[in-house]
């Protein structure tokens, strides 16, 4: 393991290289415990570089076997090498010269999973960020781009499929016992897209006819016998591929694009050149293991890997630093994507609690960054949500702010420009400037200052003059090293809505700029004065979520409710019932605490119920209306000194207090969202079910017994139902014989299918109260709990530490002692998974002082502990400052 270095990479030191990468041609000699890499890269020094500048190339636990300069073995005294880095003296002036460096790795031992390792028998590399420093001696930076030839040589009976990026060359047999495969890459790319896959694997085929007409092969790798699993994956890429043409014009263009599913995978999947790689989680699906969920993260992440290719690839980032170019652009395209495969205003609520349960609270700690860091210490820990998700909000808002035609210019212009490039934040916004004529200037402080806004808004009806005056202030809150901010530009999508439900239209406006429904803020105070209104409106502001901030707008519970009835944004009517919600919450936990009765208002019940019974909306709609605000929501909201135990109480009272009122009304709700016939994946029949099974877990409120959900278990006949079932026993009634069988019986059926097994790691994980560790601790005894697998470790350890505030938050400190273990545990064989799993304890801050102290005292722990990885040393030292 590399233990920390300590070095702090800043954005303002950047540099180009001096030294100009032409080509790469990679051979690999494929050997579980002793590969052989030959790189022979041809450079030529970049104009005006001194002559003694020497080459600097990266490495990561390496061993140089061999240097050759132009065929020549290179003296001893022209060069110096250690694990991470080999320097170069005495190169050639002007001419290109051709550099051999001979490596030897060990892919078995690599349980980092970072540079080539080997997943089940397969061959496997995963480079981004800097992990091909882990396969050989290497410029490995995202400036340095080159057209790659790759010769894989590997044991026949073994390696039947060889794969590496690009086209297909050829292959053949070799020698005694091996095979050869040799691809070539056309298109210059950094070395964090390189891939290679080997190993014997089953395919799917299908082909895509471009928008030029030109046909390319789809392959999708997968484990032999889950062929049939993989048809979902393809499904999704075919309408991927057609998406892009239609919506961004961006046509593929290699003439092969393959996926190769793998069961070790640090993170979700990975955009190599023309061979993304998948954790297999984000493939495989039938109606039998996979939930509804399941289907839609695959759509999405499928489709944001295929963006990729030219959000990403063919334009590239210059630096880290610019991560939230790809990343944040290219979640702004999975998620239009899913729009227009889904329902669009459900998407967006499934996107708004993603945001604000996990990017707030990031942006709300110790760990906040701007969505464009200046500074490093391990970027592993920048692919935050912060740049994803967040990054994702702040190219939104530039289509907002510029309307559908001047953004399509603006990327179209990005793309023109680019083409083949490694770019920059600023080239990506001077692009839309220049396509729109609008200055950005303002606006780029999305990028640059982290925290989430806080606007507050008062307004002022008068009936005389028929004028209507709004009244905004911003804030934005100091983040670690940003105390003072500027006031940003701020667009609020905006209705005011009359009595009869019709939107007022005023004459005329004052105060500040607004195009369409949008106004700008952009004053720290800023009043906007509409002339015109008859009678008096309601405000419905921020709506479909237009600026990722939080927003404190006085308004009544009847005002809310009104939203909640007549918005023609579907969007804000669920935000008005969540707005309502939140206060009953908050004061049901503070009640809970006090010992007190729990109360809910009745009218909140009653818009809720309200939206829950109307034939008119759609039923994933209802049921996305039905489910509250998550303990992590209403623990957000109260903003400190909290209690989980209080708040899962005082949530859990407002639950049956709604399944009291809504019995009827679910008791419908359970029969008539019944899908009949074949299971289809399709976003209604998703929607149906979602709602049934949100009228099962009411019900079982309302009920009090198990018999339901275990009736619910027994009949289901695909997983959606029947995870759904499991999650309610065991839950709601975690020590019924009921729920007991359940867990037996699902276990039994699916035994051997790992990502299934999962889904019984993590029900059981997040069962709350403080029995949870417990359980925990007996499944990590399990022997299908694999502690170097990735999606184990994830399922059982980090969805408990994440998902399950009362059992992981104990009032003792047990939960925090038993992740601080967990994590120094975990480091040394993959700093990355311990680092993410890490951050489940980003607000700390924000617990009572009784456990604020014990989660003190476990993250000091792990700070003291000597040998730990930079990752996991630059999390926990940033938890502690
Ligand atoms: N670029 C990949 C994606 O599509 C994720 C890579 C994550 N890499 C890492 N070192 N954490 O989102
Ligand atoms: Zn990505």
């Amino acid at each position: 393991m590399r233990t920390d270095t300590g070095q702090i990479v800043h954005l303002a030191d950047y540099r180009p290289t001096d030294f100009v990468l032409e080509r790469v041609d990679l051979t690999f000699e494929l050997d579980p415990t002793n590969t052989k890499v030959d790189a022979r890269l041809i450079f030529h020094r970049r104009e005006g570089v001194d002559l003694s500048a020497p080459l600097v190339l990266d490495g990561d636990e390496l061993t140089l076997s061999g240097l050759l300069l132009d065929q020549n073995e290179v003296p001893a005294a022209q060069y110096d090498v250690t694990p991470e880095s080999l320097t170069i003296r005495d190169l050639p002036a002007e001419s290109p010269f051709e550099i051999t460096v001979t490596t030897y790795i060990n892919p078995e031992a690599n349980s980092q999973l970072m540079g080539l390792y080997r997943t089940n028998g397969i061959y496997c590399t995963q480079c981004e960020a800097e992990g091909f420093r882990r396969i050989s001696y290497f410029p490995d930076r995202p400036d340095v781009l080159a057209p790659y030839t790759i010769t894989i040589i590997g044991d026949k009976a073994a390696n039947p499929v060889m794969l590496s990026n690009g086209n297909f060359l050829g292959g053949a047999g070799y020698d005694e016992g091996r095979a050869f495969a040799a691809w070539f890459d056309p298109h210059p790319k950094p070395s964090y897209l390189f891939a290679l896959v080997a190993g014997d694997l089953g395919v799917v085929e299908d082909t895509f006819v471009t928008m030029s007409e030109r046909e390319v092969t789809l392959k999708i790798y997968v484990e032999h016998g889950k062929e049939a699993r993989a048809a979902y994956a393809m499904d999704a890429l075919k309408r991927s591929m057609k998406w892009d043409e239609e919506r961004f014009g961006r046509e593929y263009d290699l003439d092969i694009f393959m996926i190769v599913a793998v069961s070790d995978f640090n993170m979700g999947a990975m955009e190599n050149k023309g061979l993304n790689v998948f954790n297999d989680k984000y493939v495989l699906a039938d109606p039998e293991i996979a939930t509804d969920q399941d289907y839609a993260n695959i759509e999405a992440i499928i489709a944001h890997e295929y963006f990729h290719n030219w959000t990403g690839n063919r334009i590239t980032c210059r630096d880290w630093f610019q991560l939230c170019l790809k990343e944040g652009l290219t979640v702004y395209r999975d998620h239009e994507f899913s729009a227009d495969q889904r329902s669009r205003a459900v998407k967006r609520i499934a996107e708004v609690r993603h945001l604000k349960s996990e990017q707030f609270p990031e942006d709300a700690g110790p760990l906040a960054h701007p969505v464009r860091p200046t500074k490093y210490r391990e970027i592993n820990n920048f692919y935050t949500t912060t740049v994803y998700e967040k990054g994702s909000e702040v190219t939104r808002m530039i289509a907002t702010l510029l309307g559908r035609d001047d953004f399509k210019a603006g990327m179209d212009l990005y793309f023109e420009r680019h083409d083949g490039q490694a770019v920059t934040v600023e080239d990506f916004v001077k692009s839309f400037e220049d396509a729109s004529g609008r200055d950005l200037t303002q606006f780029s402080l999305w990028y640059h200052q982290a925290g989430t806004p806080l606007v507050t808004v008062s307004s002022d009806y008068d009936q005389a003059s028929g004028t209507f005056k709004l009244s905004l202030e911003q804030m934005i809150p100091a983040t670690p090293g940003q105390t003072a901010k500027e006031p940003m530009h701020i667009p609020l999508s905006f209705a005011l809505i009359l009595d009869n439900g019709s939107p007022a239209v005023p004459t005329k406006v004052a105060g500040g700029e607004v195009t369409g429904d949008v106004l700008h803020l952009t004053e720290r105070r800023q009043s906007f004065t509409f002339t015109g209104v008859s009678s008096r409106p309601v405000l419905s502001l921020n709506r479909s979520f237009s600026a990722p901030i939080n927003l404190h707008l006085d308004q009544t519970p009847a005002d809310l409710a009104h939203i909640a009835r007549h918005d023609t944004d579907l969007f804000a009517r669920w935000q008005a019932l969540t707005d309502l919600a939140l206060p009953n919450l908050m004061h049901a936990a503070r009640d809970a605490r006090d010992g007190k009765e729990i109360t809910c208002d009745p009218s909140f019940v009653a818009a809720l119920l309200e939206a829950a019974g109307d034939e008119t909306l759609e039923p994933a709609f209802r049921a996305q209306a039905l489910t509250l605000p998550s303990e992590a929501d209403i623990a957000r909201e109260l903003g400190g000194n909290n209690d989980p135990d209080a708040i899962h109480a005082g949530r859990d009272a407002i639950l049956s207090e709604i399944a009291k009122a809504g019995t009827k009304t679910f008791l419908r709700l359970f029969e008539d969202m019944k899908v009949d016939g074949a299971f289809t994946p399709d976003a209604a029949s998703a929607g149906k079910r979602s709602l049934r099974n949100t009228a099962l877990s009411y019900l079982t409120y309302a009920e009090g017994t198990p018999a339901r959900a275990a009736a619910a278990f027994a009949s289901a006949d695909n997983m959606t139902d029947l995870a759904q079932a499991l999650a309610v026993l065991a839950h709601r009634f975690p020590d019924a014989p009921e729920t007991t069988n359940a867990l037996a019986t699902f276990l039994a059926r699916f035994d051997g299918n790992a990502l299934v097994v999962d889904k019984w790691f993590s029900t059981q994980a997040t069962i709350p109260g403080a029995g949870a560790l417990a359980r925990v601790r007996a499944l990590m005894e399990n022997p299908r709990f694999i502690a170097t697998n990735p999606n184990r470790v994830r399922s059982l350890i980090g969805t408990f530490a994440f998902g399950n505030p009362t059992g992981f938050n104990r009032a003792d400190g047990e939960g925090y002692r038993f992740l601080a273990e967990q994590i120094l545990a975990i480091d040394p064989r993959n700093p990355q998974l311990a680092a993410r799993i890490l951050t489940s304890m980003r607000s700390w801050r924000s617990l009572e002082p009784q456990r604020a102290d014990h989660a003190r005292a476990a993250l000091t722990t792990i700070e003291q502990t000597p040998t730990l990885s930079t990752d996991v040393r630059d999390i926990v030292e940033r938890m502690l400052k």
